[in-house]
């Protein structure tokens, strides 16, 4: 085997190391003289003079007349962002330099170069996943100065799965990404799984934005990265801006381009259409309030595993909590790898309709305790999921190695979405385990394959499936997620032998039985149809038999004491239906009894008040269906007459639409029925959804 050529120091290498000190020295004295800054990096007043000149020329560097007593300090110097993402990567150059000098030292001292990996390893061979992964911050003074000079520049508003993203681009989780995606890495991992040079990375990251966005930005421009409150997290030299072909990446990253996906239906009715790419300036890291304790950067859980000596340590990604058979795994997981366990939770973003975080994460520390001592630990990953299965998994086990993992958890239907809108399966259940073994050098964390925990009855525990001789002559006891929702629903029993006390007490906590949780009565139907008198009827009834606190938003309620400046427009009736929605809402979430009554006359809005409402709790609308014949007739307030003679204007029946509900909860026919009747109806509806529980 021949010795690796010895890289000798290039011009090329020299101009660089030239350019590196200078970038170091303006940032850690930027206000020096020109002398000092020549003698410190060891070149003449002329040289630096052309050197700092080329820099500036190239917007690397800022330059500014400074003010002050010493007349021999007239400049103070700064870099921009550009300079500072050039600084990190002429430090990555650099090392690399090292290393491979390194190596032919080595091979000169030895005589032979089988000890060492070959050249393209080599960073990974320094970088074992105990050592620090290159981070995209800069330092704390940096940060300061750069956000100065940050709060100039065009804002990107960062949407919470953009803050997800750049939180792991910044602390290294998605190493060796430096930034968004450029078009050329885009295609290439859209295409077959590798950036532009070839390295596996199988999850597009993109900075989607709106056309109108797009618009403003100049390729080679600046631009700030800020979160929801306004805070700049990051700032990123624009290199690309391109419209993608979202249904190309539909169907070659999730594989099918079906808005029954939730990645697919993000990307197609979520995200802006336009990708900007470019490298990242990491200033801070985004702002969490809630289990500090517990989240952890990958230079903080390798720093960890540094500390307590976990040389091999095995990851488990969750979405859900645990009950007794994942204890059981992972224990078992952590035996067979010989190693420690990291369970790795996302608290970012999951599939939508999941259990909280807040709530998993309190089952998850209830669980700890189950394992050994010292044996396990638990941190929190700010990751936004795709749901990508396969592709999803080899990007899981690639964030895990960053963490400092050794070796990953993969399994069945690993990350999947649920079914496609044709009611099957997006991915077959072990496509995720065959293109992470696929790929599983390069990954740098080994696959553990997830075994079919199963409870065997007569012998009071879990054990796995394919290793039972037996089948035939035991009992097997499982309960399905569904069976699982259902008993939580419905208040029933969960036994010990399928999750430990303190978890179920934790979801019954946050997902108290139906009787017990928040709901809205949604009544809709023209004016007079009688929709506020049966209403009324209802909260007294429902106040009666206590137990939660009833509100009634009735429709001239609403508008004398949240809509008062609203007439009859369409955009104002939407407007005043999606307050009294956000308002029910609210109430819902928090555990009440909502009852509206508007007109509402229109399906869209009334459904964006359902999906909003049934986050929290049921949502029953009701049609008061009586004819608008017979609200003319009754005409109680008089208005109907005006309408018709034309002083009222856009008057629902009459001069104005009322989309009639196709598929109300229950509709209720007020000509010659009673209203306690109709309320009565209402009653035996929510008792029949499990709303209202015998006393
Ligand atoms: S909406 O469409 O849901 O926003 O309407 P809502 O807030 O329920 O208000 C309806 C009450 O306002 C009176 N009113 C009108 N109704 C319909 N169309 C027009 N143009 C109009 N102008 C005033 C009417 O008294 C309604 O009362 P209810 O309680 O429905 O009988």
């Amino acid at each position: 085997m021949d010795a690796p050529r010895i890289i000798a120091d290039t011009a090329e290498a020299a101009d660089n190391d030239q350019l590196f000190l200078l970038l170091r020295h303006l940032e850690k004295a930027p206000g020096a003289s020109q002398r000092t800054i020549a003698e410190a990096i060891g070149v003449s007043l002329g040289r630096l003079n052309a050197q700092l000149r080329a820099a500036t020329e190239a917007g690397l560097v800022t330059v500014s007349e400074r003010k002050g007593p010493d007349r021999r300090q007239r400049f103070a110097y700064g870099l921009t962002p550009k300079g500072m993402a050039t600084r990190e990567r002429l430090i990555q150059a650099f090392l690399s330099r090292k290393f491979a000098e390194y190596a032919a030292l080595h091979a000169e001292l030895t005589g032979s170069v089988g000890d060492l990996m070959p050249l393209k390893y080599r960073s990974t061979l320094m970088q074992s996943n105990l050592a620090p992964i290159p981070e995209l911050y800069v330092s704390y003074d940096s940060a300061q100065k750069l956000k100065v000079e940050a709060a100039e520049l065009t804002s990107h508003d960062l949407t919470p799965r953009q803050i997800c993203d750049l939180e792991l681009l910044m602390n290294g989780g998605f190493n060796p990404l430096k930034g968004f995606l450029s078009e050329e890495d885009y295609n290439g991992v859209v295409e077959n799984m590798r950036l532009a040079d070839g390295t596996l990375w199988p999850m597009p990251i993109t900075l989607d934005v709106t056309d109108a966005f797009a618009d403003k930005i100049e390729i080679g421009q600046d631009i700030a990265l800020r979160d929801q409150e306004g805070v700049i997290l990051a700032t990123m030299t624009v290199t690309d801006k391109w419209v993608p072909n979202k249904a190309n990446e539909a169907e070659k990253v999730f594989g099918a381009d079906d808005d029954a996906h939730p990645a697919v239906n993000y990307l197609h009715n979520t995200a802006g259409n336009v990708y900007l790419g470019g490298p990242v300036t990491g200033i801070q890291q985004p702002v969490h309030y809630d289990f500090r304790g517990r989240r952890d950067t990958p230079n903080e859980l390798r720093a960890y595993f540094r500390k307590l000596g976990w040389r091999k340590v095995v990851a488990f990604q969750t979405r859900n909590p645990l009950h007794r058979a994942h204890q059981e795994l992972t224990f078992r997981a952590a035996k067979e790898a010989q190693a420690n366990l990291l369970i790795h939770p996302v608290v970012g973003m999951t599939k939508p309709g999941d259990v909280d975080h807040f709530t998993r994460v309190r089952c998850y520390e209830a669980v700890l305790d189950k394992y050994p001592a010292s044996t396990t630990t638990m941190s929190l990953l700010n990751l936004a999921m795709r749901m990508a299965g396969p592709r999803e998994a080899v990007w899981h086990g690639l964030i895990r190695a960053n963490h400092g993992c050794t070796h990953f958890i993969v399994g069945r239907d690993h990350a999947g979405p649920g079914k496609n809108s044709a009611g099957e399966d997006f991915y077959g259940p072990y496509d995720a385990q065959d293109l992470y073994r696929a790929h599983q050098s390069e990954i740098g964390a080994e696959m553990v394959d997830f075994k079919h925990m199963v409870y065997v009855q007569e012998r009071a525990q879990y054990e796995a499936m394919d290793e039972i001789a037996d089948k035939d002559n035991i009992t097997i006891l499982n309960i399905s997620g569904t069976e699982l929702r259902r008993r939580l629903q419905e208040g029933l029993e969960i036994p010990e032998w399928f999750s430990f006390p303190e978890v179920v007490s934790e979801l019954r906590r946050t997902k108290p039985p139906r009787s017990k949780q928040g709901f809205t009565v949604f009544f809709t139907g023209f004016s007079g149809s009688g929709k506020s008198t049966i209403a009324n009827a209802l909260m007294v009834k429902l106040m009666e038999m206590g137990g939660r606190p009833v509100t009634l938003l009735d429709g001239d309620i609403v508008r004398k004491n949240l809509s008062s400046e609203l007439g009859f427009s369409k955009e104002h009736r939407d407007l005043n239906i999606k307050r009294i929605g956000y308002v029910a809402s609210e109430i819902t979430k928090n555990g009440g009894i909502a009852i509206c009554a508007p007109i509402a006359p229109y399906a869209a809005t009334r459904r964006h008040v359902r999906e909003e409402i049934e986050q929290f709790g049921a949502f029953i609308e009701v049609h008061v269906a009586t004819s608008i014949e017979e609200c003319e007739k009754r005409d109680r307030k008089g208005l109907y007459k005006l309408a018709r003679e034309g002083k009222i204007k856009e008057f629902t029946g009459i001069s104005d639409p009322y989309d009639v509900p196709q598929n109300p909860e229950l509709s209720v026919e007020t000509e010659n029925v009673e209203v306690d009747n109709c309320a009565h109806q209402v009653i035996l509806k929510l008792e029949s959804m499990g709303l209202i529980a015998a006393q």
